[in-house]
């Protein structure tokens, strides 16, 4: 995070790398960082996205990984504006949706004012403990709610029936996530043992856990036999659902859900959407507001209204349609459009958090960029 001084100027360097160092900071799907850099000059650079529906079930038709190649390139804005540069961005056409690519220039402007969302941009985390029940300040939604933009609507779900309501979302869909091999296989990969940081996975000590049932986790989930046998135990999946899924729904300040115009389709569409969950996050950063996002269930939900078999377990799909009538009850008509849902509360960062990668492990060569987009998908910890 003190590499966050190359966008004030203090460090030397080019101004790609300055701006490359500040926003390799945007948010990403279990930390995956789907992108790579290929610098071309000091003004010029390529972003080689990359999507890992291939091994990850909740990374549906790569979209999530879209939402934060957007989350990206909005942090690309607000760092370059540090150093009064205007960004303009073209993304490449013909390639396959599993590679969006994007060609980015940051042109000079004297009329760029610094963004005052930039020392938000690595103050920004997740907190998935519990957190104050306190309600927003109207100041904090009217600023999540300008940031957002044209385009979007925030739409808030606070009071304790509105939070019941998304807690009972968050159980049934985490049952999904529990007893799914397919969720296991990305789990397994995904959680960094025993840290309290991890610059390409999550670590355990941001999962939001006591060190009892953190332990009593990383036991079962050395073995997807050992994860079945938790599953039938005397209180099943409701210990972990209560503590991680169900409790920290109710003890927030409420949920924001970020709604679309029209139903997101094409890959530019999620790419806009993931800007403005940047914008939005950044402005409650701003603000003193924490936030989880709560993805699973749009995802399982989709899942079902496109008819996509998403695991081998006939039991995981009938869990999908339940967790889709509960998110149609909670979100009503809006649900296809919803791009982004999170849990929101006031409260101090989390102790524990993902880092990144550094910015010369994420550059690549004009060459090796096509392989390492095709690469990193089924490696994305290689
Ligand atoms: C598209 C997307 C989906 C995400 N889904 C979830 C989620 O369902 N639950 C969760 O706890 N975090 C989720 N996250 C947060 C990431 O795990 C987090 O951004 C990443 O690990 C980096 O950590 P940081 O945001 O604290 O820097 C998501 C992030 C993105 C961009």
């Amino acid at each position: 995070m003190s590499d966050m001084s190359d966008v004030s100027g203090r460090r030397p360097g080019s101004l790609v790398d300055r701006v490359l160092d500040a926003a390799r900071w945007a948010p990403s799907g279990d930390n995956t960082q789907p992108w790579r850099f290929e610098l071309v000059d000091d003004e010029r650079f390529v972003v080689h996205g990359f999507d890992t529906r291939a091994h990850c079930v909740y990374d549906l038709d790569g979209h999530p990984s879209q939402i934060a190649l957007g989350a990206l390139l909005q942090t690309i804005e607000v760092a370059a504006s540090a150093l009064q540069r205007r960004v303009a961005v073209t993304r490449r056409a013909g390639l396959p949706d599993t590679t969006p690519t994007f060609d980015v220039r940051l042109l000079a402007d004297a009329s760029i004012e610094p963004s005052p969302w930039l020392r938000a941009v690595p103050a920004r985390s997740v907190e998935r403990r519990p957190m104050s029940t306190r309600a927003l300040h109207a100041a904090a939604k009217q600023a999540a709610a300008a940031a957002a933009g044209s385009g979007y609507a925030v739409r808030w779900f606070e009071g304790p029936g509105a939070r019941w309501r998304l807690a009972a979302l968050m159980f049934r869909s985490a049952k999904i996530r529990l007893t799914t091999e397919e969720a296991y296989r990305v789990h397994r990969e995904v959680i960094a043992w025993g840290r309290r940081y991890s610059p390409d996975r999550v670590p355990d000590q941001a999962l939001g856990v006591g060190a009892l049932p953190l332990a009593l986790m990383r036991w079962a989930m050395a073995d997807w036999r050992r994860v079945q046998f938790m599953n039938r135990c005397a209180a099943g999946t409701w210990l972990p659902r209560i503590q991680m899924d169900w409790l920290t729904a109710l003890r927030c300040a409420g949920h924001v859900a970020l709604v679309a115009e029209r139903p997101p389709q094409t890959v530019d569409d999620y790419v806009e959407a993931g800007r403005a969950v940047q914008r939005v996050w950044l402005a409650l950063t701003l603000q003193g507001v924490q936030q989880q996002p709560e993805i699973t269930p749009l995802i399982f939900a989709r899942y079902h209204r496109e008819g996509l078999a998403f695991a081998r377990s006939a039991a995981a799909l009938r869990r999908a349609a339940a967790v889709a009538d509960e998110a149609a009850g909670a979100l009503g008509g809006d649900l296809p459009r919803v791009v982004w849902l999170g849990r929101v509360g006031y409260g101090p960062a989390a102790p524990a958090r993902s880092t990144r990668r550094r910015r010369t492990e994420l550059l690549v060569e004009p060459a090796a960029a096509a392989q390492a987009a095709q690469a990193a998908p089924g490696s994305p910890h290689g």
